[in-house]
């Protein structure tokens, strides 16, 4: 498939998408959805690849849905082709996924970064739930995981002004884990998928479940699912060469990765 509105690439055992609309500040239209599913199943698939990172330009890392397709949409189509269900591809990719966000994150957009693991933020950041200014709200998960992630008060406060929130901001409040300053935060997002890449890939892939898990279910839950992944880990190669290797006072030498 060629892509027309991202640009795929891998860097070592990393996928890069970069989104790249840039007449519509990345905008996120019908195709380009379909476009960013299609390279995440590929990467999924491709047993080179431990970890993704999902990025936009220096202005933009995505500005929403795109307005002007949405704009004619009618309750009847919206409803009977369940629009927006396909974008939670992203929040069920297997392999974790980074958002390296610069510029704004808005709408869709800054839903598209909370489905991904990890939120690395450049300082010019931007994020924001804007669609109360046009006359709707947050489909694409944003009330939910914006909630989650920041809490009550500010969630319901940027849902319902459409207030942005800025880099400082989002990594005081727990939406994003770093700011770096522009020109270092793709690197630093690169870097640290590299670095995750690196582990046995059963136990990244397990990590993340879990932790996924802590926003699904109660604690008892959670802790039970942990605690039987963390057994079956025992049954892999990279638990023996692992454990083996501190014990050697050695680097590990990870089969599954
Ligand atoms: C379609 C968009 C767009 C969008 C920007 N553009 N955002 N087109 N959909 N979401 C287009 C503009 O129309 C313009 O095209 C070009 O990108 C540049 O944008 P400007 O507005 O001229 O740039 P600037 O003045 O720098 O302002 C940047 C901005 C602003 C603050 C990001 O563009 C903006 O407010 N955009 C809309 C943000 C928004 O409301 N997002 C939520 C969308 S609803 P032309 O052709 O005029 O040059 C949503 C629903 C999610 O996301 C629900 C489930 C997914």
């Amino acid at each position: 498939m060629a892509y027309e509105n991202i640009v795929v690439e891998t860097r070592g055992k990393v996928g890069l998408v970069t989104l790249h609309r840039p007449k519509a500040m990345n905008a996120l239209n019908s195709e380009l959805i379909a476009e960013l599913t299609k390279a995440l199943d590929t990467f999924d698939a491709d047993e080179k690849i431990g970890c993704v990172v999902i990025t936009g330009s220096e202005k933009a890392f995505a500005a929403g849905a795109d307005i002007k397709e949405m704009s004619s949409l009618t309750y009847v189509d919206a409803y009977k082709d369940d629009f927006i269900s396909t974008w939670d591809r992203v929040a069920r990719n297997r392999k974790p996924v980074i958002a390296a966000v610069a510029g704004y994150a808005l709408g869709g957009g800054c839903e598209l970064a909370m489905m991904c693991d990890i939120i690395i933020a450049a300082e010019n950041a931007k994020f924001g739930q804007p669609e109360i200014t046009l006359g709707v709200m947050p489909g694409a998960g944003g009330t939910q995981r914006l909630t989650r992630f920041v809490g009550k008060s500010k969630a319901m406060e940027m849902c319902l002004t459409g207030r942005m929130m800025t880099a400082e901001e989002a990594e005081s409040s727990g939406l994003v884990s770093r700011v770096l300053p522009l020109d270092e935060m793709l690197d630093d997002a690169l870097a640290t998928a590299a670095k995750i890449a690196d582990f046995s890939l059963p136990a990244v892939m397990m990590t993340k479940e879990a932790v996924n898990r802590a926003y699904e279910t109660t604690l008892a839950e959670g802790t039970r699912f942990e605690r039987r992944l963390f057994h079956s880990l025992f049954g892999t190669e990279d638990q023996k060469e692992g454990m083996q290797a501190f014990v050697e006072k050695r680097s590990p030498q990870f089969r599954n990765r």
